[in-house]
């Protein structure tokens, strides 16, 4: 890769006009305020790879806040503001763009948030993961493109390495150890020796971080296009069993998050999906163990549970003489999510053409006559009226019946009973 001290060509190339102008505005503003103005993190290391990313993230040396006030006068934009931490999110177009002050920060202890002090461009890139994140460039007119790289993170772009900036670096913010792999599947780059030594060092400080940024960060590598590197790469280095100690990331789960792609199609799968198939083989307490300790939302950890449950079901479903009657009541209740995890865990080809049949028709079947059919009918309101319908549905599901008129004639069949 060859090296480059100015990126002005690659940001006219790679962004859209739109942003271009708007950070060149940005600029521009900055020089009128006796400030300066920086394109920061991913995006630099996104445009000297030559990979679209429209994540744009501005360092400010000075106020982040009335500075983005400032810069979306007038164009009719939507600011999000967080005063505490000195940073602004403007929404504008389709785009968003986030402002941040330029920080200095130290940690009190490990895991715990840093406490933050305004500093420079230099303090900013110093509390960062990797060098190839920990570049910045000018975007003021004097200095617009110059590429600001104290740790060389352009060569190390080159040689397809992730390196730390310093050895207490997964001390600090242990959730650079899975960003850390996250980056290295994601580019098909290599953990740089000295800092996989590092990583195995303190892969115990995952302990110290909180479940709740442990899920950010699976989150995260659950919306990578192939997120089962990462989790092989972590199941290989001991990072998964900090997750959970009976967690695989081997060629299983390899072949069905493929599979949940394929089906998910054209979108990607739903993070929950390839979660619940990540803890399908975990015991009923080993699940309840991974919920609690990444703080899973509601309806997220029914999903993880539903999915154990069903587990157990399918095995009756390896029938290829089974009702649909059956099929249903042994389904019913369960989401169309829940289902199609069953579909792609499952290696029974009879099972999975009977969860198919539930999901695609046997759900929606309903009998015609309703209620107030069977009331005109004869028949007394009450719970009898509620069998008549499930002994339909039944009926109708298993093709006994087909038009309305066999529904009322099986109901007097059993009525005259
Ligand atoms: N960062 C960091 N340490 C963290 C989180 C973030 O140093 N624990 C820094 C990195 O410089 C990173 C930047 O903050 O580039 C922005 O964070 P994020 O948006 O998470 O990273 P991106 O590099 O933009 O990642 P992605 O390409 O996955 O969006």
């Amino acid at each position: 890769m060859p090296q480059v001290t100015n990126l002005a060509d690659k940001i006219e190339k790679q962004l859209p006009a739109e942003l271009v102008a708007f950070i060149k505005q940005a600029g521009e503003l900055a020089d009128g305020r006796g400030e300066k103005i920086y394109l920061v993190g991913g995006a630099v290391r996104d445009l000297l790879l030559d990979k679209t990313n429209l994540d744009i993230d501005l360092a400010v040396e000075g106020d982040a806040v009335a500075f983005a006030r400032e810069l979306i006068k007038g164009k009719g934009g939507k600011i999000t503001i967080h005063r505490q931490f000195n940073t602004a999110k403007i929404s504008w177009h389709k785009w968003s763009i986030d402002l941040a002050a330029a920080r200095r920060e130290s940690y009190a202890r490990p895991g715990a948030l840093p406490t933050v002090k305004p500093g420079s461009i230099n303090d900013d890139l110093f509390r960062r993961d990797f060098t190839i994140n920990a570049m910045a460039v000018g975007l003021n007119p004097q200095t617009y493109g110059h590429l600001i790289d104290p740790y060389n993170g352009q060569k190390d772009l080159g040689d397809r390495l992730i390196r730390v900036l310093h050895e207490k670096s997964f001390i600090d913010d242990s959730t650079r150890i899975w960003r850390g792999l996250r980056y290295e599947q994601r580019l098909d780059f290599q953990l740089e020796a000295a800092t996989l030594n590092l990583l195995k060092r303190d892969i115990s400080m995952l302990y110290s971080i909180s479940g709740n940024r442990i899920r950010y960060e699976l989150e995260c590598i659950l919306q990578e296009e192939l997120p089962e590197k990462v989790l092989r790469r972590a199941g290989e280095l001991g990072v998964l069993e900090k997750l959970n100690p009976s967690l695989g990331g081997d060629g299983w789960l390899a072949e069905k998050y493929s599979y949940a792609r394929q089906m998910s199609l054209p979108h990607k799968p739903p993070a929950d999906l390839y979660m619940a198939l990540l803890t399908y083989h975990l015991t009923d307490k080993e699940r309840e163990q991974f919920i609690s300790y990444l703080r899973l939302p509601k309806p997220a950890a029914r999903i993880l549970r539903d999915s154990g449950s069903i587990r157990e079901k399918i095995k009756e479903l390896a029938d290829a003489a089974m009702k649909p009657s059956s099929i249903y009541h042994l389904l019913y209740g369960y989401s169309p999510q829940v289902i199609t995890t069953g579909i792609i865990a499952d290696d029974a080809e009879e099972s999975r053409r009977n969860m198919r049949l539930y999901l695609n028709k046997l759900r929606s079947i309903k009998p015609l006559l309703g209620g107030n059919d069977l009331i005109q009918m004869g028949i007394t309101p009450g719970p009898r009226i509620k069998e008549i319908l499930n002994k339909l549905l039944d009926a109708r599901l298993d093709g006994k019946v087909k038009t309305r008129e066999d529904e009322e004639g099986m109901v007097r069949g059993w009525t005259n009973d």
